[in-house]
């Protein structure tokens, strides 16, 4: 595990680069997007560098994290929204060939097809990923089985809790979402992990210097053999 700590801009420039130079060797990469109010910076970088033609994405496929149940795509608050508003609207990648979990097909059959759908594609070259404040990867909370695939899960009340920022009131706030699970985020050949702000402190600590357990989620990135954690000073403060 690589862990690079400075502010949030420059962790945003940082992981940049890695996709930059990923495409430049690998045109037709599989990626691995993520949600949330931390890759936003990365996003922004992304499409900046786009726009003045350092990178393209005109031949990438993309699969996202996770989607809540019950919201679709044209919802403002569903993560297929969040992406396209957020970067596949300000990059030149085709949407045809970008995924995200539906929301409203929860099907045990759809969910694994996603897996299988992401084995088609070559595997994910990086897959991004933020962390909940229980150390949750994309929506896999504590003691989901590491050995996990695409499905669907409840959300716990201190996840619902934290989203509720971004919804008019809790009620509003999805009770389940389609997650990819930890072996789908594990088979990813490289994982990059990006945390920003004092919030995040004491789960980051957990995830890396901790005990592998499903009590943390993401304490299972410490068994995958190419991670890089990106942190701004105050989410590396307590490490
Ligand atoms: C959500 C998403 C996660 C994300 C987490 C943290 O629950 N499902 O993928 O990592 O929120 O969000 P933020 O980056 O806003 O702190």
């Amino acid at each position: 595990m690589k862990i690079y700590i400075d502010t949030p801009e420059n962790i945003a420039k940082m992981a940049a680069k890695r996709y930059v130079d990923l495409l430049a060797e690998k045109p037709d990469a599989v990626l691995g997007f993520a949600t949330g109010s931390t890759p936003l910076g990365l996003y922004g970088e992304l499409a900046q560098l786009c726009a003045d033609g350092k990178v393209s994405f005109k031949n990438v496929t993309s699969f996202n994290l996770d989607e809540y149940v019950g919201l679709d795509g044209t919802h403002d608050q569903s993560y297929r929204y969040f992406m396209n508003e957020n970067l596949f609207s300000k990059i030149d990648i085709d949407i045809a060939n970008t995924n995200v979990p539906s929301g409203l097909d929860t099907s045990a059959e759809t969910a694994a097809a996603y897996d299988k759908a992401i084995e088609a594609a070559g595997g994910i070259e990086i897959q991004l990923l933020g962390i909940g404040n229980n150390g949750h990867i994309g929506f896999n909370e504590p003691e989901t089985p590491f050995g996990s695939i695409t499905h669907l899960v409840e959300l716990t009340d201190s996840t619902r809790q934290a989203n509720k920022r971004f919804f008019n009131s809790i009620e509003e706030v999805p009770t389940h979402a389609v997650t990819m699970g930890i072996k789908t985020v594990m088979n990813a050949k490289s994982v990059i992990l990006m945390a920003i702000g004092s919030a995040k402190a004491d789960i980051i600590k957990a995830t890396i210097q901790g005990d592998v357990t499903e009590s943390v989620p993401a304490s299972v990135l410490q068994l995958h053999p190419n991670v890089e954690v990106y942190l701004d000073f105050e989410a590396a403060a307590a490490l």
